[in-house]
């Protein structure tokens, strides 16, 4: 049966920009972004909406809805109280370039001052490696990721304090987490961790683990193991002795 609902939708660009409301019918099963289609093919096609998939899986269609960070595809109505305008606004870590529409190019820009994977040479005359099923499956999470970067947009390092140039974020550390874990992985990451990448920045609020659509246990499973190896270089004193010789 369909009812109404009410969208207060940012609309403007990087000059500005004001909330409009759109009411539109809605039923049941449709998610968030159903209900932008629907505005957008009925009273505003010139609304600017990213997303690819609909089905949570190419991370385009993030946005805020009522304050959260969140996928639009994978947001039910039925999940969300209609008795009320629904707030829609585009991430506010990233800078706007039209309506729901975010430039989130620094992400990949980021990406690119994390060292990259370099292997160890070959366990064998074969050229095969030796790997304990355990280690490879510590980093199966971390590739779950779909670049939403929901959970940069969340982190008040960066959308409070738009630390951009000092600190990766929290995906970006899952990245780097899946690089340092990596069973067959001998490159050296913790130096450019505590210095390039500023992960003392993070204290460990876990927002970013909270929003990850994907489930992925950021805070736990790979901020905190990293920033244990910064602490062992740098803080333990035997250790970073150790290092020193
Ligand atoms: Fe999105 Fe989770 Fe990846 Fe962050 S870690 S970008 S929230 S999928
Ligand atoms: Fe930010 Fe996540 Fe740390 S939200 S402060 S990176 S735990
Ligand atoms: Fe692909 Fe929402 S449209 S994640």
């Amino acid at each position: 049966m369909a009812t109404q609902a009410t969208f207060r939708i940012w609309r403007g660009d990087p000059a500005g920009g004001e909330f409009q409301d759109y009411a539109t019918s809605v039923e049941e099963g449709m998610v968030v972004l159903d209900a932008v289609h629907r505005i957008q093919a009925q009273q505003a096609p010139d609304l600017a909406v990213r997303w690819n998939c609909k089905a949570g899986k190419c991370g385009s269609c993030s946005a805020e809805i009522n304050g959260m960070p969140k996928l639009m595809c994978m947001t039910r109505l039925s999940d969300i109280n209609l008795e009320a305008p629904v707030t829609l606004e585009p991430m506010h870590s990233f800078p706007p370039i039209r309506d729901l529409v975010t430039d989130v190019s620094w992400n990949f820009r980021a990406k690119k001052t994390i060292k990259p994977f370099k292997p160890r040479t070959p366990d064998a005359d074969d050229g095969t490696w030796r790997m304990q099923q355990a280690d490879v499956e510590r980093v199966q999470e971390f590739r779950k990721c779909i670049e939403c970067f929901l959970c940069q947009d969340v982190c008040h390092v960066l959308r409070e304090h738009y630390k951009h140039d000092e600190f990766i974020g929290p995906r970006l550390l899952v990245y780097a987490a899946a690089l340092e874990m990596h069973p067959l992985d001998i490159e050296d990451r913790v130096s450019d961790l505590r210095h390039k990448h500023s992960i003392g920045y993070c204290n460990i609020t876990t927002c970013c683990r909270q929003v990850c659509p994907e489930s992925i246990t950021i805070t736990e499973n790979a901020i905190i193991p990293l920033k244990e190896r910064v602490v062992d270089r740098y803080f333990d004193p035997i250790k970073s002795l150790f290092h020193i010789l």
